[in-house]
């Protein structure tokens, strides 16, 4: 059987790279597997964060989730505290870990930065509560973009482990699904560098609720160079290739379909088309996000709904694993 989990963390705002790595992609999937779509809070608070804050992010993307077109009554969205597998899981999980392939999580090293000794002991383990939420629902398709590719990996290596330990055949190895033309969103201010929550310049990203003159202004102050067609070429011209790369995605098409079509054009008018089709498909995302955000009860029912469904698939797994490491459940 196959089942699809993926998570978002609430932590700032969606952009367009959670929206073309990961979000557009849950949409597409929602109707061919049995699709569970978790905002993941636990991972959120790895990092020094408000309450408050985590409490309105949790909302906020949630409601980001429905109005990409994640639909409740076809897939589970829940937020991941609210099912304790997660936690009791990821804790037997991490005593089958190696410090060794924790050590290798690139991401770590970058979260951490100089200061590693001051990192939370949980932001270290942070991959291995990853893992739990994918094989804690025998998860066997897992959309991610680019960056999330170490981490995949690690759960697959997690999941061999036990059913190695063990002796049995319990946990299916999750595939990671990174597809489509836009699995690594850059920066619209430096192309080398990826489009992030957490870069200080709001210029740097569209977020999903920029209104149309915002996403307007972003993209018209886009960095780009002097050559003045429109060609792809990751390496001497990261910022037009990544426009490129996000016209594709938008409208979707390939980054070869895109140069085709612009090939007589400056690059300034493929700038404003692109601009045109940002606000055509990002616009209406923005405003429901928007309707619902006056609605926090609808969302709040959404998220209690989805948890009960969630567990309802958890529990019995979570007990299985519980006999099979020899956990007295009586
Ligand atoms: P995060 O915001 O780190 O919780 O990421 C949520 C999802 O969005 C993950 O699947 C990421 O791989 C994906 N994602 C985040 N940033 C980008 C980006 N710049 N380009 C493509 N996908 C991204
Ligand atoms: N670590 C992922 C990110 O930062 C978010 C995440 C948590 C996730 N658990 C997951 C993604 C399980 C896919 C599956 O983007």
């Amino acid at each position: 059987m196959n089942r699809v989990f993926s998570g978002i963390q609430p932590t700032g705002s969606l952009h367009l790279g959670n929206y073309l790595g990961a979000l557009k992609r849950f949409v597409e999937m929602q109707d061919d597997y049995g699709c569970i779509y978790c905002i993941v809070d636990l991972h959120a608070i790895t990092m020094p964060y408000d309450p408050a804050e985590l409490r309105a992010s949790t909302r906020e993307v949630t409601a980001g989730f429905l109005a990409a077109g994640l639909d409740p009554s076809r897939c589970i969205v829940f937020n991941q505290s609210q099912c304790t597998m997660h936690m009791r899981l990821a804790w037997m999980l991490s005593c089958l870990t190696p410090l060794g392939w924790l050590n290798r999580m690139t991401q770590f090293k970058e979260k951490a930065g100089k200061k590693r000794d001051n990192a939370s002991l949980g932001l270290y383990g942070y991959p291995v509560l990853q893992a739990a939420d994918i094989i804690g629902y025998h998860a066997t398709h897992v959309p991610v973009g680019e960056d999330q590719k170490q981490h995949l990996e690690l759960a697959r290596d997690i999941a061999g482990t036990f059913n190695h330990q063990f002796g049995v055949e319990y946990f299916p190895l999750p595939e990671p699904v990174i597809t489509g033309e836009a699995t690594r969103v850059m920066s619209l201010r430096d192309g080398t560098k990826k489009m992030s929550k957490s870069d200080e310049s709001d210029y740097s990203r569209i977020n999903l609720t920029d209104d149309r003159d915002t996403i307007a202004k972003k993209f018209r102050k886009a960095r780009t160079d002097s050559e003045p067609g429109v060609t792809y070429d990751a390496e001497n011209r990261p910022e037009a290739s990544n426009l490129i790369t996000i016209y594709a995605a938008l409208a979707d098409s390939t980054r070869q379909q895109v140069v085709d079509q612009f090939a007589s054009a400056q690059f300034s008018d493929f700038k404003k088309q692109l601009t045109e089709l940002a606000v055509e498909k990002l616009g209406p995302v923005g405003e429901e996000m928007k309707r619902l955000s006056a609605d926090p009860g609808h969302v709040d029912g959404v998220l209690r709904d989805g948890a009960e469904r969630a567990n309802q698939i958890a529990e019995p797994i979570q007990r299985d694993v519980e006999e099979i490491m020899g956990f007295l459940v009586p």
